[in-house]
């Protein structure tokens, strides 16, 4: 494997700290710009982060204008209604504020402002990254969760009209220029929130790390990833204003949508399917179905050995059973669900989540090849 031929790419800026988010329009005027769209939603409108926001862009000398439409499984609307309201105010950077939704639908704005094509003809598993060509304004991410790491990231997620579908739109270029990894502005994130969020995090650090995906930089991170949110989400979900787990929890974050540029497997796959069945939410949807899945990767040597090999870290034996059932204890004390009794499942429903992971994208980067009938027995495990 290690002879063979790769690409990484590790470039993103961060700006990480408490009240890092002031300086981010001094750094942006001083690159020479001074029109700029934000874009953002509702929640946090209504909680005066954006005002916050744009009167440090005013200080700055920035004229900012703002999209706020956002909805939580963003859709091509939102994209259309904020590239029409960049190109009207010619606009010549964009800065999302939010969670994973703001921040994919102003990635894509990115793409959008330069390119006309349609979003389903960029959809990535049609090959639609080969239309994402002009040169594109900067663009810059804060996140006010720890969890998709979006703000690290090269796609966006969109549900385009025409097809209902949530569609992946990526291109290396879309990679923020900076992410500000700001902990005071997580601090108000309730803590169920908090925790889904936060498992999501970890999760995409577990899920690198099993890839059988020669990425030793990528191995690195997600393990520092796993450890640093394993430690610190307890932390932060017992006391949301713990300044010090609030930025861990970013960096296990970033680290985590970092590292997954190796892949993700079938729990993405299954905890999509669920959010697609039930509108679950995605961090609790990825809780649910962990251990479980976990379980069932094991049965694959390599991923037993990487497994065994956490116990290091998680503080138990070297044993992929002992490693599992530490973090079942974890998802406990988090207060997350560790099987689907929650989310209630219809038994009609199984054959078409089992359809709908197997043709998802993750499913195929799966460790452990994924055979019919596998999901089905994990689900039916878990009820
Ligand atoms: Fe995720």
């Amino acid at each position: 494997m290690p002879l063979s031929r790769h690409s990484y790419s590790f470039p993103t800026r961060m700006e990480y700290g408490p009240g890092a988010i002031a300086d981010l329009p001094k750094i942006i005027k001083e690159a020479g710009y001074s029109k700029g769209l934000l874009v953002t939603d509702r929640g946090i409108e209504s909680i005066g982060l954006a005002d916050k926001l744009r009167k440090y862009f005013s200080e700055a000398g920035i004229e900012i204008s703002s999209y706020s439409d956002v909805v939580s499984n963003p859709t091509e609307q939102n994209v259309i209604d904020g590239t029409k309201i960049y190109k009207d105010n010619s606009c010549e950077f964009v800065v999302s504020l939010g969670g994973g939704s703001p921040i994919d639908v102003g990635k894509t704005i990115k793409v959008t402002a330069v390119h006309d094509e349609p979003l389903e003809m960029l959809d990535d598993t049609k090959g639609g990254d080969k239309y994402i060509t002009k040169k594109m304004p900067p663009f810059y991410a804060i996140p006010t969760t720890a969890g998709t790491g979006s703000e690290v990231g090269r796609s966006s997620v969109i549900t385009v009209k025409d097809t209902n579908k949530k569609t992946i739109i990526f291109a290396p270029q879309m990679m923020p220029d900076i992410a500000v990894l700001d902990p005071e502005i997580t601090l108000s994130l309730p803590a169920k929130l908090t925790a889904a969020t936060g498992v999501d995090a970890f999760v995409h650090n577990l899920e690198a790390y099993i890839m059988d995906v020669f990425h030793p930089f990528a191995d690195g991170l997600a393990k520092e990833g796993i450890y640093r949110s394993f430690k610190f989400l307890p932390i932060a979900v017992e006391d949301g204003n713990n300044v010090e787990a609030r930025g861990e929890m970013l960096m296990a974050s970033a680290m985590g949508a970092t590292a997954f540029q190796k892949g993700l497997g079938i729990n993405h796959s299954i905890a999509h399917a669920l959010s697609v069945f039930y509108n679950t939410h995605h961090g609790l949807a990825n809780a649910a179905v962990l251990i479980e899945v976990m379980k069932y990767n094991i049965t694959d040597e390599k991923v037993n050995a990487k497994m065994a090999a956490l116990g290091d870290l998680l503080g138990c034996k070297n044993d992929a059973l002992a490693v599992i059932s530490k973090i079942e204890e974890w998802l406990k004390k988090v207060g997350m669900p560790t099987d689907l009794k929650e989310i209630g499942i219809k038994k009609e429903d199984i054959n078409g989540i089992e359809e709908y992971a197997m043709g998802d994208p993750c499913r195929p980067l799966n460790p452990k090849p994924v055979l019919k009938g596998d999901v089905k027995q994990i689900i039916n495990n878990l009820i």
